[in-house]
């Protein structure tokens, strides 16, 4: 090509590039479990609002707690040329052909919330799970260091469902041995969700158990427990830890029915999900992946935040104060 050409020519190409390499936009996919309870409908708002920060498209598909739908909405997803995926699986271990199909179309995965197990997925981001079990544990045994206690727990095709478990019995094992806690019930639900967690309580209860304390993975399981417990009566005798800060949740621990839940730092949560997704997208490192969790096939590189007890007293100082509920939903 002629000098002369060559300098109409390179400015063209200059911004052409500029104009594609520029407006290529992220696509980010992301797979929910389901948004049936308080806490997904918070997390997917999230997610919408900080894609928009970062003017990324992003695709969410909900699976309705089906792990054979999911993976469906997983190739739909892949086939739609996702950047990058970023998953709350269903289960624990039927995700890992999510991230067989993905990586097989060079998408990397971003497993979100819960762990996806056994898989070379390529990060978690999480709260510390196990630390959550300690100290709902930890804040009950407290009150209540003898006992009757009755433990509900939540999916098994759930990862985090174990590590509140193993973080319960943490803090308790030493009280039972010493004979002085009682786990009476003890049960894995099928979901997350109240009826189970009614069903197993009336059940003892019309049984004629006694319960001094109930443990539950989430406040969806504690409050189906509280309903039971308030067909005898013992409801606001019995002490009741659960997790999410549902609105719902603050209300019964308003009302004394439930003792503590905990409190997530969902925005903090998405905000590192998808921070991550656009660096990944572009090629970058992720920042902030600062310990590594062992999923049983590799050590994944993970983000583990912090969460927070919520009881009566600090209200205002947690959930309110950082927005996550307004006074106005308490009413
Ligand atoms: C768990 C999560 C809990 C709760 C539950 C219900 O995986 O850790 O915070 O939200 O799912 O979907």
């Amino acid at each position: 090509m002629k000098r002369k050409h060559l300098i109409l020519v390179l400015p063209a190409i200059f911004v052409l590039t500029l104009f594609f390499g520029c407006h290529h936009k992220t696509k980010i996919g992301i797979l929910m479990d389901n948004v049936s309870l308080e806490r997904w409908q918070k997390d997917k708002e999230l997610f919408e609002k900080r894609a928009r920060d970062f003017n990324a498209d992003v695709i969410i598909k909900v699976a309705d707690s089906d792990a054979g739908k999911q993976l469906k909405q997983a190739e739909e997803l892949i086939n739609n040329g996702v950047d990058v995926l970023i998953v709350i699986p269903v289960d624990v271990v039927k995700s890992k052909e999510i991230v067989k199909k993905a990586h097989a179309a060079n998408i990397p995965v971003i497993s979100y919330d819960r762990l996806i197990k056994d898989s070379n997925v390529d990060y978690y981001i999480s709260t510390d799970n196990i630390s959550v079990g300690e100290m709902q544990a930890d804040y009950i045994s407290k009150i209540s260091p003898v006992g009757n206690y009755v433990l509900i727990t939540g999916p098994t095709t759930d990862n985090n469902a174990f590590l509140l478990h193993l973080g319960w019995l943490n803090v308790l094992q030493p009280y039972i041995d010493k004979g002085d806690i009682h786990v009476v019930i003890d049960e894995y639900t099928n979901f997350w969700l109240p009826d189970e967690s009614y069903n197993i309580m009336k059940k003892y209860l019309d049984g004629g158990g006694k319960v001094d304390a109930v443990l539950a993975g989430n406040d969806a399981l504690a409050q189906g427990a509280i309903m039971a417990l308030k067909e005898y009566n013992y409801d606001g005798k019995v002490l009741v830890a659960g997790q999410d800060a549902d609105v719902s949740a603050i209300r019964n621990i308003v009302a004394g029915v439930q003792t503590i839940t905990v409190y997530k730092p969902i925005e903090s949560l998405v905000y590192a999900a998808i921070d991550a997704a656009v660096k990944i997208a572009n090629g970058q490192a992720p920042s902030n992946m600062n310990i590594t969790v062992n999923n049983g096939k590799k050590l994944v590189p993970a983000i583990l935040l912090k969460s927070q007890i919520v009881n009566r007293q600090n209200i205002k100082m947690t959930v309110i104060s950082e927005g996550f509920i307004t006074e106005k939903e308490l009413k």
